[in-house]
């Protein structure tokens, strides 16, 4: 199949262009592509008449999307309107990425895709507004919720934790209270595969490793996997003020997954090992 990547020199980009090497892939990043442009992403599509659309480009410094609203919405929720309105008209199915930051975190259970998005922050209403945009537009779509991601190259937590372990720090304060799922691209990767194989698969899924950790959690599997002497310390999220707020809840359960009958995610644990197998810091 014919496939554009949407913020294919993005992290999750990367990995989705390796793992989809059978295919025929057409990497678009803002240098040939800036979905901000609605007449350019139409010509773009036209142009290339793709089976599908994988949908990573985003802004994503979520701290910076608080200082730049505009720019927020603009790529976020515009951008995704333009790639979603020609995908419908090119008749390409959409797969869009999206995030858990569409919820507030504050429940004491893992988010369904039933439960209703409460974003707080400027990034996640901006990506709840690109979903809504992709619901609208676009009838043949997946939105795919994401978390927590790590890839080749970065950036991530575990490669601002590889930086920080460099032996000059005698320890390490990391955040406790804030628990998610780990989530290696690759896993994204492989479960992408599946909607773009099962045409019947329509709607909102979320798609991240299986467990849950805080970020002290994922440190500390980090370093004893590394055999990295550091010592760390956990503290709360108010000891790490962020112009955004972090929530503090980000599990996502995957039941659409789950009633669909698709392939279970590997556990965020083996994911990790998987990936520090071949990542050079
Ligand atoms: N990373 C995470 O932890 C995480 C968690 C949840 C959800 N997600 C979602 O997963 C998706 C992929 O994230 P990622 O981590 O791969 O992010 P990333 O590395 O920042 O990749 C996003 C890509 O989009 C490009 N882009 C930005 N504005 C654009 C525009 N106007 N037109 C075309 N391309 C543009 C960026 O280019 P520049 O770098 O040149 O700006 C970048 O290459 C995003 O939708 C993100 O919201 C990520």
């Amino acid at each position: 199949m014919k496939i554009v990547i949407t913020g294919g020199k993005g992290m999750l980009g990367r990995t989705l262009v390796k793992k989809l090497s059978g295919h025929e892939i057409i990497i678009a990043d803002k240098d040939t592509l800036d979905i901000t442009d609605s007449s350019g992403t139409d010509a773009f599509i036209k142009k290339n008449m793709p089976g599908a659309v994988i949908h990573c480009a985003a802004m994503t410094d979520v701290d910076g999307c608080e200082a730049d609203k505009d720019g927020a919405f603009r790529i976020n929720a515009i951008g995704s309107a333009n790639v979603a309105s020609s995908c419908r008209r090119y008749g390409a199915r959409l797969i869009a990425i999206s995030t858990d930051y569409v919820f507030d975190g504050g429940s004491t259970n893992p988010y369904n895709e039933y439960d209703v998005p409460a974003p707080k922050t400027v990034y996640g209403k901006s990506k709840y507004a690109g979903e809504e945009m992709v619901r609208n537009h676009c009838p043949n779509h997946i939105i795919a919720r994401v978390s927590w991601l790590y890839g080749q190259g970065g950036p991530s937590f575990i490669h601002t934790m590889m930086k920080l372990a460099d032996g000059s720090r005698p320890e390490l304060k990391i955040v406790r209270d804030q628990i998610g799922n780990p989530t290696s691209t690759d896993a994204v990767a492989s479960a992408l595969l599946n909607f773009l194989e099962e045409n019947s698969l329509c709607g909102t899924f979320h798609v991240t490793c299986e467990g849950e950790a805080s970020w002290y959690d994922l440190a500390e599997e980090l370093f004893a996997l590394k055999n990295i002497n550091q010592k760390i310390v956990g503290c709360t999220t108010e000891e790490f003020p962020r112009p955004a707020p972090r929530p503090l809840n980000s599990r996502l359960d995957k039941m659409n997954m789950r009633l669909c009958g698709l392939p279970a995610m590997p556990h965020w644990k083996d994911a990790l090992r998987d990936f520090l197998k071949n990542e050079v810091f």
